[in-house]
């Protein structure tokens, strides 16, 4: 592994796009902004630059990656439509929707990116700098989240460089990003299946389907048959921090991870207190989550504590992150 590499860190504009796109054809690895969360980028026709990228985020090999594309073109040279995902990335597309399509048998991403699956995660982010990248580079980029395998994702430039630096090229600094939970993804099967809640809302998908998203499965802990995302590991979003989510009081020792206007018991003796939105914004809510979950480990709490959080819209993601991380400390 190429340990202590000099990470450089460019504000985002034309020079840091440029030499973002040289970057990546010379095999390196660059994180960038997208409107969820900063994205880890590397060639996805470059098995060798893909090899360093599962070792810089230290990623088992089994959990592929998405593949993201500039046009909806590109994303047709790597993956089958059908009607369903034609429909899904018309109505969604550029925006926080991933969707996982049978390969194309031309399909130039690396076998190695998609763990050697017959199907392909594929992802056109609407964000400016992370368009403007795959413009320039002009080939498919494979970008999981730039953060440590089993931390939360980043949501700045900040928060890559705490998990990253020194194991990778190159950061674009975008400032905070817009959404702050990874893409929805869907998988278009024989019917369409949530793979993963995330920052375009189940209701929205379902408005255009007309029907009822099968998924995800509720049982985080056991294997099923089911076609799973293999990164949604139970424990894959963990802080150090034990979490108690759902928590309608606060106890010694620990800190707040509150919601909404109300009250909780005990609050005012939390170490530390965070509130993901006072005027219970989901949206808002969900752009704080990871940073405040960060925030609140670095206090040698002994558990943060979670106040309830409302299920729909963005919901939906923001308690599938906060119960896989409760999850990790079981
Ligand atoms: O918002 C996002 O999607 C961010 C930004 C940076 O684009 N990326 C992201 O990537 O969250 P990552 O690698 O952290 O999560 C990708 C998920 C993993 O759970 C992986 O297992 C799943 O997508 N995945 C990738 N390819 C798949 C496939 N062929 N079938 C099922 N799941 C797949
Ligand atoms: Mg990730």
């Amino acid at each position: 592994m190429r340990l202590g590499l000099k990470t450089q860190i460019l504000p985002a504009d034309a020079v840091a796009v440029a030499k973002a796109a040289a970057c990546l054809a010379e095999g390196g690895l660059v994180a960038f902004p997208t409107e969820t969360v900063y994205g880890l980028g590397a060639d996805a026709t470059n098995a060798d630059a893909i090899a360093r990228l599962y070792e810089a985020k230290g990623r088992p090999l089994f959990n592929p990656l998405i593949a993201t594309v500039g046009s909806f073109a590109a994303a047709q040279r790597i993956a089958r439509f059908d009607a369903t995902a034609t429909a899904l990335a018309q109505a969604f597309w550029p925006g926080p929707l991933t969707l996982v399509l049978p390969k194309t048998s031309s399909c130039a991403v690396a076998d190695l990116a998609t763990a050697g699956l017959d199907t392909v995660a594929v992802r056109l982010p609407i964000h400016g700098i992370a368009r403007s990248i795959l413009d320039a580079f002009g080939g498919p980029v494979v970008a999981p989240s730039a953060n440590l395998s089993g931390h939360v994702s980043p949501t700045s430039a900040e928060h890559v460089a705490s998990d990253l630096a020194g194991r990778i090229d190159l950061i674009i600094d975008g400032g905070p990003v817009a959404i702050g939970v990874e893409s929805t993804i869907v998988g278009c099967f024989d019917k369409p299946v949530l793979l993963r809640p995330g920052g375009l809302p189940r209701e929205a998908i379902e408005r255009v389907l007309g029907q009822k998203l099968a998924g995800p499965s509720q049982d985080f802990s056991s294997e099923t048959s089911q076609p799973l995302a293999p990164g949604m590991l139970a424990s894959h979003y963990a802080p150090r921090t034990k979490m108690r989510i759902d928590a309608t009081e606060v106890r010694a020792g620990e800190t707040l991870l509150a919601f909404g206007p109300e009250r909780v018991a005990g609050m005012e003796q939390a170490l530390a207190v965070m509130n993901l939105s006072e005027r219970a914004d989901l949206n808002e809510a969900a752009t704080h989550l990871f940073g405040y979950l960060r925030a609140l480990d670095s206090k040698g709490a002994s558990a943060i504590a979670v106040a309830p959080v409302p299920h729909h819209g963005l919901g939906e993601a923001i308690n599938d992150r906060l119960r896989r991380a409760a999850i990790g400390h079981q």
